[in-house]
């Protein structure tokens, strides 16, 4: 925390002291988590992998039939104000856009403005750099999830309650189980696991799982080397039986999963395959923002 430096938030077209920032009662973000955001990290003052979370954003609002508050360059001109305003160099960049402000009726009001916030504020992405040489641990939880994972909307309830599992555990994310033993993703985050013969696997960008944004550039990078790369699902009982498993996010962009339900993952620690792919990421952080741990 920085003294003496209120932050700024964007709320619908003006900039307001956080403290102070507001949207209406019957904003129906706030009624029925009727809204989609996005999560978007900053390394050296500089946005990383803009225009994949401006198509997220703008693939989430179609598929509610939200209008989109601006054009994608008029977001990127407020994303630079809110980062410049609230003086980040290093940070996360949050944007919400909700059907905005009707009274209360579940159909669609006819005729309602977007609520459109964005905030942002400083993260230190040198403790993710130090976290890949320990790994994380996860926990398993049962998959409450409703079907459409890939709208990256804000009703998260489920991966509270599963953050908060994992938390009391002490393990650094949770990992959600179908009652059939898939597993399709993290709280937060994207699972993937290392098989014996060194294939990377990830469950398919469909329905049940958000496309993650890190999910897609690590896949990109580890075709251009020529790694294997399956996307597919895979179950509990394999990820068990794995030589390496590890997550990816915006927040988390490649740490090694070591244990799971306190079982070892292999041999307990970070393996070469994560170690590897973890390296290629930051590579190509550093390439698109210049930013070095
Ligand atoms: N979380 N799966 C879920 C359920 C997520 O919420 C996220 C992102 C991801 C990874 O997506 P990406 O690589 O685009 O960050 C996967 C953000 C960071 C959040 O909610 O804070």
């Amino acid at each position: 925390m920085r003294f003496g430096l209120p932050r700024i938030a964007y709320v619908n077209g003006r900039m307001v002291p956080l403290g102070s920032a507001g949207v209406s009662i019957e904003d129906r973000g706030f009624q029925f988590a009727d809204g989609v955001y996005e999560v978007c990290a900053v390394l050296n003052g500089t946005l990383l992998d803009w225009q994949p979370h401006l198509q997220r954003l703008a693939r989430s609002l179609s598929e509610l039939e939200i209008r989109p508050p601006m054009t994608p360059a008029a977001f990127g001109l407020v994303a630079q104000r809110v980062l410049r305003e609230n003086r980040i160099r290093d940070g996360l960049l949050y944007v919400q856009v909700t059907r905005g402000a009707a009274r209360r009726d579940h159909p669609f009001p006819a005729f309602t403005t977007p609520t459109l916030v964005m905030t942002a504020r400083p993260f230190d992405f040198r403790q993710r750099v130090r976290q890949q040489s320990t790994g994380i641990s996860v926990v398993t939880r049962p998959e409450i999830r409703w079907a459409r994972r890939d709208i990256k909307s804000v009703a998260l309830l489920p991966n509270v309650l599963a953050k908060q599992a994992a938390k009391r555990a002490g393990a650094f994310e949770a990992w959600f189980v179908a009652a059939d033993g898939r597993v399709s993703e993290g709280g937060s985050t994207n699972a993937w696991i290392v098989t014996g013969d060194g294939s990377i696997v990830t469950h398919p960008a469909d329905n049940d799982i958000l496309a993650g944004v890190m999910r897609g550039t690590l896949i990109r990078l580890a075709h251009e080397r020529q790694l294997k790369v399956e996307e597919r699902v895979f179950t509990m009982a394999e990820a068990r039986h794995a030589v390496e498993a590890f997550i990816t996010s915006t927040t988390a962009p490649c740490l090694p999963v070591v244990a799971i339900d306190g079982r070892s993952v292999g041999e307990g620690r970070p393996g070469p395959v994560t170690t590897r792919l973890a390296d290629m990421l930051w590579q190509e952080i550093a390439r698109q923002t210049g930013w070095r741990p």
